[in-house]
């Protein structure tokens, strides 16, 4: 009853009121928690802008070194945990192990279901170090299965970082030696993604969260949110489409001249944003890394070069001009994530990892506020009061 405005996508429609992010997409500006995104990536840690997200302040350093502990002391996963893995075929896509497992930790932590957040203080502060001590894991474990590889268990004397790479890369006969370059790349592009105020997967999880559901479910449904290629999935669509300009001789003017035709079905992926009209503030800080990386590791990758040459041409182009359509997080954020052995079905994996402490947050800011539950209206076109008939008289 009453009136409904309709607005699919949400284009114009604010779900809520919001403490975490702030965004201002004409100008370009992201700020956690008031704290410029550029601060962030170059004096802070992953760990501490989980902190920030979730708790709301920057931590005072006895307060971050038990938050660092907690998060290493519960970085094992459950041995029964482990056997799921072996009921997923070995090429199954590490999303999809991601999404599942943790859709499983409910199943192994059944008193976060149903917590009462404001009684149970305790019990949701580590519900939250527990998935995000135990995605690293998980995300790891996921791609070794994907291997076929034995499952390397995590070293809590490594940091965040490094004890992900550890997991990742160590060989049984071949302990991996974790580069601090990389460790640290890895850290920008975690705090880069750490959160994004009401984007796909963060609605998601709110909605899903509003029904009260728990923490581990919610934020599974928003790792299946990300999952798809005009959100999160685009990473790893970048770098397939610079491949694919590279194997056809390089030629970016041609791509840039089928993604304006709207019959070719081809998007510029990791170009334009439903927010960011002038520039996305990510991906200038993402270029940047991505240049000193591969410096930094003496890696001359052609896939960079086409990088930027193709977002010379498309900057350049009216097309793109007039739709303001800008190089956004993901442009550049897999050529990092290559250069430093992360291997394509895992870029996507990444971006959730980074962004745990925003879907976090999101959950609890939705929770504390007491939301009521999402619960969208329609305008119903379908066909109006109709009699039933039997099957024999159709
Ligand atoms: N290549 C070519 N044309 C594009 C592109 C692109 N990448 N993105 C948008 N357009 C065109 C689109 O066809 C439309 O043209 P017209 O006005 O003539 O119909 C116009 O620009 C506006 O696009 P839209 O699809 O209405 O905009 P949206 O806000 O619904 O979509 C988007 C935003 C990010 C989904 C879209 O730009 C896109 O599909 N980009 C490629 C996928 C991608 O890189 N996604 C990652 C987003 S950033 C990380 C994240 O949030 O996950």
């Amino acid at each position: 009853s009453g009136f409904i405005t309709l607005d699919t996508g949400y284009k114009n429609t604010g779900a809520t009121k919001s403490a975490i992010t702030f965004l201002d997409g004409e100008n370009g500006i992201l700020r956690y928690r008031g704290y410029p995104i550029e601060q962030l990536a170059e004096h802070s840690t992953f760990l501490e802008v989980a902190f920030l997200l979730i708790y709301g302040y920057l931590p005072k350093k006895a307060e971050l070194d038990k938050f660092i502990h907690e998060v290493r002391t519960h970085t094992m996963v459950n041995e029964d945990m482990r056997k799921i893995f072996d009921g997923f075929p070995v090429n199954a896509h590490p999303m999809g192990v991601l999404s599942a497992l943790v859709t499983s930790l409910s199943a192994f932590y059944p008193k976060a279901v149903g917590l009462d957040i404001d009684k149970e203080k305790e019990y949701l502060d580590l519900t939250i170090i527990r998935i995000i001590a135990k995605l690293p894991t998980i995300a790891a474990w996921s791609y070794k299965n994907s291997q076929g590889h034995p499952l390397n268990y995590p070293k809590n004397s490594l940091d965040y970082c490094s004890n992900f790479l550890h997991m990742m890369f160590s060989l049984p006969v071949e302990p991996y030696e974790v580069n601090p370059v990389v460790a640290r790349a890895l850290d920008k592009l975690l705090i880069l993604h750490a959160d994004h105020e009401q984007n796909c997967s963060a609605s998601t999880v709110r909605l899903v969260g509003s029904s009260h559901a728990g923490l581990y479910s919610s934020i599974a449904a928003g790792i299946d949110a990300l999952w798809g290629p005009l959100h999160g999935g685009a990473n790893q669509e970048v770098i397939e489409m610079l491949q694919e300009i590279h194997d056809a001789g390089g030629n970016v003017k041609q791509f840039v001249e089928k993604a304006k035709d709207k019959n070719s079905g081809f998007r510029l992926m990791g170009f334009g944003h439903r927010v960011y009209k002038n520039f996305d503030p990510r991906a200038k800080i993402i270029k940047k890394a991505a240049d000193d990386v591969l410096k930094a590791l003496n890696i001359n990758d052609p896939l960079l070069d086409i990088a930027k040459e193709l977002e010379h041409a498309a900057l350049n182009d009216q097309y793109f001009i007039d739709r303001k359509l800008y190089p956004n997080v993901d442009f550049y954020s897999g050529i990092i994530y290559k250069a430093i052995g992360i291997p394509i079905n895992m870029f996507t994996v990444m971006f959730a990892l980074g962004r745990l402490p925003g879907w976090i947050a999101q959950w609890l800011e939705m929770r504390r506020t007491k939301e009521p539950i999402g619960r969208p209206r329609q305008i119903y076109i379908g066909e109006t009061a109709r009699d039933y008939v039997p099957v024999d008289k159709r």
